[in-house]
């Protein structure tokens, strides 16, 4: 067994907290592994070295292992965020959103599992090739950044048969149900976002935690529009998911007109908006599982709902009678 494959038999919950910039910090990263999964700390574009830092020492103080998420294309413009991150002994590294090549042999020497988010075939080949202990297979539904282009089962169902390596699985997992499913075709655990940044040790506001807790499955919206207004340089292909809002309904299919109407003014107003937890204007990062959040939770009572996954598992077992 792989050390990957060894940390994810070893959870009491088969759940990975994903790394979420502005929502998993060290807190809900450490209550997750805490509950028998494993947390993640999301490191964003814009974070600064301190704040990984300060996120790396509040799960460091409560003893539980942890691990990092990092954005590769904007690591060049600020590599020492993985070097804070390593600096806490993280058992595994999501290299996500870019090539993790430059940054493989640094985190493998620290001991650390590397694993990547892949969006389509072709991204959990090159993947592959780039030597990744294991992969996530990030289906369109999911919260947050990504690629819009496969959703979550019919990129499982092929990366599946591409590999033996540990294969987690995000995008839309939030019950128990959705986790049996995704176990039982392969998966050797979930990946799981939004009900998380829902939850009481999430960095999210209040205001965007009942936001999330009150969308339904059909109100979240797949755009670059946030991105192009806050003169964020994400790589075209990733788009992120967000919950519908004023500022959405009026950009999102118009990505465009919006690269050509966007100002100071209203670069400034979204940045403001998201201070301000202005609902109308600020991006909410929340996939298509909004939905399937319905009330305030713990990150302890996210794990403990999706504990019935065996029983699902169990009920699937008549059809091999
Ligand atoms: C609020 C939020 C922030 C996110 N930030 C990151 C991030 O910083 N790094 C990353 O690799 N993925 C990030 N993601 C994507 C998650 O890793 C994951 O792919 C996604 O949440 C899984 O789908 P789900 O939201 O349906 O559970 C984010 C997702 C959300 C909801």
């Amino acid at each position: 067994m792989t050390d990957l494959e060894q940390t994810l038999a070893g959870l009491t919950v088969p759940v990975v907290g994903a790394p979420m910039a502005g929502a998993a910090g060290g807190a809900l990263a450490a209550a997750i592994t805490a509950g028998g999964g494993l947390g993640l700390i999301g490191v964003g574009n814009v974070a600064t070295v301190e704040q990984v830092r300060t996120e790396g020492a509040i799960a460091a103080a409560t003893g539980h292992r942890i691990g990092f998420g990092l954005m590769c294309w904007s690591l060049p413009q600020n590599p020492e965020l993985l070097d804070a991150a390593l600096e806490f002994d993280p058992v595994v590294v999501s290299l996500s959103f870019g090539d993790p090549r430059p940054y493989l042999a640094k985190v493998r020497d620290t001991g650390a599992a590397v694993i990547a988010q892949v969006g389509t075939r072709a991204e959990a080949l090159d993947a592959l090739e780039a030597g990744v202990d294991g992969l996530v297979v990030r289906g369109s539904e999911g919260g947050g950044h990504g690629r819009g282009v496969v959703s979550t089962l019919p990129l499982l169902q092929q990366v599946l048969d591409l590999t033996d390596k540990p294969v987690l699985v995000g995008g839309g997992v939030a019950t128990a149900r959705g986790l049996a499913a995704v176990l039982a075709a392969g998966a050797s655990a979930g990946w799981v976002g939004t009900p998380f940044a829902a939850c009481a040790e999430s960095l999210f506001r209040p205001e965007l935690k009942e936001a999330v807790i009150a969308a339904d499955t059909d109100q979240t919206v797949y755009t670059r529009a946030f991105d192009i207004a806050q003169r964020f340089d994400w790589p075209q292909i990733y788009g992120g998911r967000a919950l519908a809002n004023e500022f959405s309904d009026e950009w999102a299919e118009r990505t465009d007109a919006l690269e050509e109407a966007v100002t100071d003014e209203m670069t400034a107003t979204i940045k403001q908006a998201r201070v301000d937890a202005d609902l109308s204007m600020a991006p909410v990062y929340a996939g298509e599982s909004a939905g399937l959040v319905d009330r305030a939770r713990t990150a302890a009572q996210v794990l403990e709902d999706f504990t019935p996954f065996r029983e699902h598992l169990r009920a699937a077992q008549r059809w091999l009678d």
